[in-house]
């Protein structure tokens, strides 16, 4: 078996694997890294005055990491810059948001020049390298331009962005032009796949051409692609619940409920999460349904994101006041209607939290896949299992059709959505909570990892395809 290389801008291999605080992502990664002696190349988060080209290498729990810091320019023109001000936003359907500054794409393809130069001499012959998300977009181009011809395969984690609003972008055919130096681009649903092949089949001058089994061919290469929907790690999370720190969690929850029902979201702090339409939804609710008052509470679980960055502070901003505003209109002495967090809580602790809840919601606007949802759905208690609502635009929603799927659009259907969750039978929450469970287990993160890993192993050669 090859050695596989992990490329991301945050390297995220957790220094302790049993304090619970790493992603299921990161612990599949890892894992794999583990069996097949590989390495995680990625930013250090750190910068430094003069960029470096040799990445620095050291051992996370058994895990090799290979770290380089950038220079501050790189930071604010390649991450806040173009990642984050303007493809994040784009690929999220916010044109509105999106920043087209020429030097934040000049930051880009520098910043990821350099990734290529410090990762190229870390590559050994037969290694697979699997490159993750829309900020190492043209890494492969880079690499094949150092000589590297290994197979190299792509996954983006957030979704693909219809064709019309893509061509907003300045360079638009030059960004896609360089997923054609990778061998496998893989995605979460067919629907961003499908987007992608309309792009390739659309775009004049191209010279697109849809081929068999996913295959697609412009710019004189081909490229294979798939859909492998990401999931969590079931059995850890199944663990988590009944570890000693996710009971106690659950006991607190429970305690502090004090027989509400608890309605549970958990989300980074990001405009396409949907936080401020879930909390007008949630207040739509409390008015259509007086008599639900001082009977549930909303915990809004909300870690900061991002921070260096406009939007996210004016989104801050805007939740702090919705959040007051709820509980300053609808509270009361003894009763507070939202309780509203900035602050991670450990996996334990988490799957604590969503098994005392008796509804997720999770309305994100548009989401590559959201594994909140996968989470909340294997922390249930099977005898009393609680009701996910979903947003229809999460990528999840492609397979978790048995949550009610709601647009998060439309305080009403949120609010009816709740009604209809609060009052939800047992053997109708058994039923849609069985179903859910399949799904989550049939998408296991280590089923994701393998497939991708498989998919690009047989994948013939390596290396730039002209046809
Ligand atoms: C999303 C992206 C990831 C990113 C994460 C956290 O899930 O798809 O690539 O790492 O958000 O964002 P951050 O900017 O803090 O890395």
């Amino acid at each position: 078996m090859s050695r596989l290389i992990v490329v991301s801008n945050r390297v995220s291999a957790p220094t302790d694997p049993s304090a619970g605080s790493a992603g299921g992502l990161a612990m599949a990664l890892s894992a794999a890294l583990r069996k097949y002696d590989g390495l995680w190349f990625g930013w250090s988060g750190n910068t430094t005055p003069v960029w470096k080209p040799e990445a620095q290498i050291e051992d996370r729990a058994g895990v090799t990491v290979a770290l380089v810091d950038l220079e501050p320019q790189d930071v604010d023109e390649y991450y806040n810059g173009y990642a984050n001000k303007t493809l994040w936003p784009l690929f999220h359907h916010r044109v509105d948001l999106s920043a087209y500054e020429r030097s934040f794409g000049e930051g880009y393809e520098r910043t990821n020049d350099r990734f290529a130069e410090a990762l190229a001499p870390l590559i050994q012959p037969d290694d697979l390298i699997w490159i993750h998300d829309y900020h190492m977009i043209p890494l492969a181009r880079d690499l094949r331009r150092r000589g590297i011809k290994n197979r190299i395969g792509f996954f983006l984690h957030t979704p693909w962005p219809v064709r019309q609003l893509l061509v907003t972008l300045p360079y638009h055919r030059r960004l896609v032009e360089s997923l054609f130096d990778f061998d496998l681009l893989g995605f979460h649903t067919r629907e961003w796949l499908d987007l992608f092949r309309d792009y390739v089949a659309s775009e004049p001058g191209i010279h697109g051409r849809l081929l068999p089994n996913d295959a697609l061919m412009a710019f004189g290469k081909t490229v294979q692609t798939g859909v492998f929907p990401i999931g969590i790690d079931v059995d850890a999370f199944v663990e988590a619940r009944n570890s000693a720190l996710g009971i106690r969690t659950y006991d607190r929850m429970a305690a502090s409920a004090a027989f509400r029902s608890m309605i549970v979201g958990v989300d980074r702090l990001d405009y396409s999460k949907g936080l401020e339409q879930r909390l007008l939804g949630y207040e739509q609710f409390l008015k259509d349904k007086p008599e639900q008052r001082g009977k549930v509470f909303l915990l809004q679980v909300t870690p900061l994101s991002r921070d260096d960055v406009d939007a996210y502070q004016d989104i801050r901003s805007r939740l702090d006041s919705l959040a007051g505003h709820v509980n300053g209109t609808y509270g009361d002495v003894d009763w507070q209607p939202v309780r509203y967090l900035n602050r991670t809580y450990r996996r334990d602790q988490l799957a604590g939290i969503y098994r005392a809840a008796r509804v997720g919601l999770v309305t994100p606007l548009r989401d590559g896949m959201n594994l909140v949802a996968k989470e909340y759905v294997a922390a249930q208690d099977p005898e009393d299992p609680g009701v996910l609502i979903l947003s229809r635009f999460a990528g999840a929603a492609e397979e978790m059709t048995e949550a009610l799927l709601i647009n998060p659009f439309s305080r009403e259907e949120i609010s009816d959505a709740l009604s209809r969750a609060l009052a939800m039978p047992l053997a109708e929450r058994k039923d849609r909570w069985q179903a859910l469970m399949q799904v989550v287990r049939d998408s296991d993160v280590a089923l994701w990892r393998d497939m991708f890993v498989a998919t690009l192993q047989a994948i013939p050669t390596g290396g730039a395809k002209p046809v």
